[in-house]
């Protein structure tokens, strides 16, 4: 064979075997935010699906008891930000108006319709180009049943697509005799979720009753401390006593713009030097602030501050950024 064939396979031999710079080593991950939320309302059954056929590595479920101990996929502790609670149950609100997730039955939340997020006194949708408000027929459903959907699509589909749990306000629960961690640990470990290389990070707000999660209740699964407040940020060698990664939101990684270019906080550096991943929150292609395009959000995010992943709700769109890399 002559030497410029030889040269010209070997071009062809790296050209196929040249790793994309997603490869696993590397490999930033996508989390479904509430599902597919950019196009059902958000954490319906419908909305994981959708979610599911887009691909990403992990879709989240953020959780509530309900009364009986159920735990709930939605957001909030209340109800009446995406559900029609006031006109099935009028008489259940407490005293500041709302109407509490832990005030019902799992059989009495099965009786709400679920709807796109909207302002309770004004009704007005959240995002107004989503799914139209009060259309279609979506209902609240528990942390079991969405596990049995995503593992009975692995099965059927041969993927390997993981949960993101987040339990909601511990401390709220804790005042209302409940302890969500531990019911939800117990849920995960029954469907198989115990060890950091089962498909399952769980996180939480909370930094001393996810603390707890690891040190008392003794979880091994992998951890995503969620940070909110500026201050937090400064705490990164505490959480890496317990925890693998945090979530923070992403504009704590940004900095000021400099001749028209992003700067970066030292939040994501300072995270891997200590061993924690970085997800942070939330990828909204109709929600992009500083950015020109929703490209260009992942370009700064992912590829420049060089963050491990994160929640988007529009699963779709940060694979196919992901795919092109
Ligand atoms: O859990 C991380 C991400 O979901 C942001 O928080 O408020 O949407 O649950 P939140
Ligand atoms: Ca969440």
């Amino acid at each position: 064979m002559k030497y410029p064939t030889l040269f010209i396979l070997f071009v062809v031999f790296l050209g196929c075997s040249k790793p994309s710079k997603n490869t696993s080593m590397q490999k930033k991950i996508v989390v479904a935010h509430r599902g597919a939320s950019g196009y059902l309302p958000e954490h319906t059954m419908e909305a994981k699906a959708m979610a599911y056929a887009m691909h990403p590595d992990y879709i989240e479920q953020d959780l509530v008891l309900s009364k009986d101990d159920v735990p709930v996929v939605i957001h909030d502790i209340y109800l009446d930000d995406v559900t029609n609670v006031h006109e099935i149950f009028p008489d259940r609100k407490r005293a500041d108006n709302r109407y509490y997730v832990i005030d019902f039955t799992f059989d009495e939340l099965q009786q709400l319709q679920v709807t796109e997020r909207f302002d309770p006194k004004t009704g007005k949708q959240f995002y107004p180009k989503r799914f139209p408000k009060g259309k279609g027929n979506f209902k609240l459903h528990s942390l079991q049943q969405e596990i049995e959907l995503i593992q009975g699509l692995n099965y059927s589909t041969g993927k390997d697509i993981g949960i993101y749990p987040e339990i909601k306000n511990p401390e709220f629960h804790h005042t209302n005799g409940k302890d969500i961690a531990k019911i939800t640990l117990d849920v995960l470990s029954e469907y198989g979720y115990k060890t950091k290389s089962d498909k399952c990070i769980f996180q939480c707000f909370d930094a001393k009753e996810l603390e707890r999660v690891r040190k008392e209740l003794n979880s091994n699964l992998f951890l995503v401390q969620l940070i909110e407040f500026e201050e937090e940020t400064k705490q990164l060698t505490h959480f890496a006593t317990y925890a693998d990664g945090i979530g923070p939101w992403y504009k704590q990684i940004l900095s000021k713009k400099v001749d028209g270019k992003f700067t970066f906080t030292n939040l994501v550096e300072q995270s891997h030097k200590y061993g924690l991943k970085v997800h942070p929150y939330t990828f909204r292609a109709d929600q992009l602030d500083e950015f020109s395009s929703f490209d260009e959000m992942m370009h700064v995010l992912l590829i420049d501050a060089n963050v491990d992943g994160g929640f988007t709700d529009f699963p779709d769109k940060m694979v196919a950024f992901l795919s092109k890399q």
